[in-house]
C-alpha cells in the first residue's frame, strides 16, 4: 500500500520484525494515547489478521482489556463458514464489565457469527477457590477448550495500570515495586528484561502453555505502553504484534 511507504510504516514494521524475532508486525498509523479511532484502527488490523488465519472449527482464545474491546467492535462474519469458537483466555470478572473477556469473547462470536463458551471466574482467585474451581467439570471443559485453541489474542498493559485496575493490596504493589515490574499479560507481570516477576493466581491460560498455541497475537499501542510491551516481547511468546506508531516509535528508540 503506497500510503504506509509514504510514512515509512512498512519500515518500521521490518525493524519491530527483526528486534523482536516476530513471524509479523502490523502498525497503524497514529497514536492511540492521543486519539481513541487508533485503537479502532488496531482493531480492524487484528481482525484481518485473524480472518487471515483461522480454519475450520478452530478455537480463538481472547483476553480483557480496552484494546480487546476494540477488536470485538471491529469483527467481521467474513470466516463464518469456518465455525469458529470462541473462548476468553482465563477468568476476568473483576474488569469493568464492557472490557471484560467474556463480554469481549461472546461480542466477537456475535459479529463473526461463530459460536462462544464462557469462563465465568473472578480474575483473582483464592487458593481454596482455585482448587475447588480446577476440579468443576464445566471449568475442566472450557480449559481444555481453552488449551486446545489455534490462536489466542491478546492485550499487554502498563505494570502498575493494571495493578490498580485490579484493586492490587498495597503488598502487591510493593512486590511490584520492589521487582521494577513494567508490563503485564495474562495476569503475569514482566520486568524490563522480559522476566516474570508476580502473578496473579488465575484459572485459563498460563505462560508455559502460550508455546503449545500456534498464534499468539500481541494487541497493543500507545507511546505510553513501549516499555510493557516490549517487557512482554521480550518473554518471546508472541509471534504476531498489531500496534501503532505512536508504540512503534518509542520501541525502535529504547532498543
Ligand atoms: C486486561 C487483561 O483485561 O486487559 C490484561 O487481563 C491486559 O492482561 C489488559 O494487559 C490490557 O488492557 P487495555 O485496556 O490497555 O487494552
Amino acid at each position: 500500500e503506497p500510503m504506509r511507504e509514504l510514512f515509512g510504516l512498512k519500515n518500521i514494521e521490518d525493524q519491530l520484525k527483526d528486534m523482536f524475532n516476530l513471524k509479523e508486525v502490523i502498525v497503524v498509523s497514529g497514536d492511540s494515547d492521543e486519539l481513541a479511532w487508533v485503537k479502532k484502527e488496531m482493531g480492524r488490523a487484528t481482525v484481518g489478521c485473524i480472518n487471515q488465519r483461522i480454519d475450520t472449527n478452530n478455537i480463538v482464545a481472547v483476553t480483557g482489556g480496552s484494546t480487546l474491546a476494540a477488536v470485538a467492535e471491529m469483527m467481521n462474519a467474513d470466516s463464518k463458514e469456518l465455525n469458529p469458537l470462541f473462548v476468553p483466555a482465563r477468568g476476568g470478572l473483576g474488569e469493568e464489565v464492557r472490557n471484560q473477556a467474556n463480554t469481549i469473547c461472546a461480542k466477537m462470536a456475535e459479529m463473526a457469527k461463530g459460536n462462544y463458551r464462557l469462563l465465568h471466574l473472578p480474575d483473582e482467585l483464592s487458593e481454596d477457590a482455585y482448587l475447588t474451581m480446577m476440579e468443576e467439570p464445566k471449568v475442566k471443559e472450557v480449559l481444555n477448550l481453552i488449551r486446545s485453541s489455534s490462536i489466542v489474542i491478546h492485550g499487554i498493559g502498563e505494570a502498575f495500570t493494571m495493578a490498580k485496575r485490579r484493586q492490587s493490596s498495597s503488598e502487591q504493589l510493593e512486590t511490584l515495586i520492589e521487582s521494577e515490574a513494567v508490563g503485564e499479560a495474562f495476569g503475569y507481570y514482566f520486568n524490563e528484561n522480559g522476566e516474570d516477576v508476580y502473578k496473579v493466581r488465575t484459572i485459563g491460560l498460563q505462560l508455559d502453555e502460550l508455546k503449545n498455541i500456534p498464534y499468539v497475537l500481541a494487541v497493543a499501542g500507545g507511546s505510553s505502553k513501549a516499555k510493557s510491551i516490549a517487557s512482554f516481547l521480550k518473554k518471546g511468546h508472541v509471534n504476531i504484534l498489531v500496534t501503532d506508531e505512536g508504540a512503534a516509535r518509542e520501541l525502535i528508540k529504547g532498543s
